[in-house]
């Protein structure tokens, strides 16, 4: 005769074999679902009417500049970097000479695969094979391999000088996480942190959701581009 435990485990085990029949092993899709209303709650709760909204990135950058930062330095951290593109629009757009720029990437691709309704994104997608972008500036530093290895040895030494821009392009909630928890003591009342895959639920809104709830912070939107919140712009509080 089965204890009650035994029994309890027997119809769990059974409830979940029914839902790995209905919904797959893999519930990305559900979890999408299940997720994205939460994206239209934050929306309500953070993004007051009038806030600046673009059709594309560069516009939102271009604002964020000529609106908080002017000729004034920058210390801008970009997490994410691929082939430069978003690196090489800030870099162009500040020519203070007392601005430095910092790039983490692994140049060898995503870590993992990107949790994407579409499922398009596998890992190593990204790779150049170890070639850093092409950009003519003394100010532009590269910092090569997994942030989980390199963000740390780099804020050791990092005293931050100017008005603070993180910029989180990295798609993957994993990376995006890790970020914002270790340099959680650099995001200072003021700072700015762009996202560049605002919406893809699972990865970036979850991690800045998680990291929020877990540190404390807040935060103001400043701004938004293209459909839907692709990429969103904050400052800390
Ligand atoms: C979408 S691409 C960056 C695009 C770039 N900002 C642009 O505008 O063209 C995402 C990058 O994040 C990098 N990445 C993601 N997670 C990482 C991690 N944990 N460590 C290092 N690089 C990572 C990938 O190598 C990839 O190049």
């Amino acid at each position: 005769m089965p204890s009650a435990v035994q029994r309890a485990m027997a119809n769990a085990r059974l409830k979940s074999k029914v839902v790995i029949a209905k919904v797959g092993r893999d519930s990305l899709r559900l979890d999408t679902i299940v997720n994205l209303p939460k994206i239209e709650t934050w929306r309500r709760e953070h993004v007051p009417a009038g806030t600046p909204a673009f059709d594309h990135r560069e516009e939102m950058y271009d604002h964020l500049h000529e609106t908080l930062i002017g000729d004034n330095p920058v210390d801008y951290l970009e997490f994410g970097v691929f082939e430069g593109n978003s690196l090489r629009h800030w870099a162009n757009l500040n020519k203070n000479a007392d601005s430095r720029f910092y790039g983490f990437d692994s140049f060898e691709g995503l870590p993992e695969t990107w949790k994407r309704f579409d499922n398009k994104m596998v890992k190593a997608h990204f790779d150049v094979n170890g070639a850093l972008p092409d950009i003519e500036d003394d100010r532009v530093e590269f910092i090569a391999g997994w942030f989980q290895e390199s963000v740390d040895p780099f804020l050791e030494k990092f005293t931050p000088e100017s008005q603070l821009i993180v910029h989180i392009d990295a798609d993957l909630y994993s990376s995006a996480l890790y970020v914002l928890t270790r340099l959680n003591a650099l995001l200072v009342p003021g700072t700015i942190v762009v996202f560049d895959e605002f919406s893809s639920v699972l990865n970036e809104f979850q991690a800045l959701e998680n990291y929020c709830s877990a540190y404390q912070r807040e935060y103001d939107v400043l701004a938004h581009s293209w459909y839907y919140f692709g990429q969103v712009a904050i400052q800390m509080r």
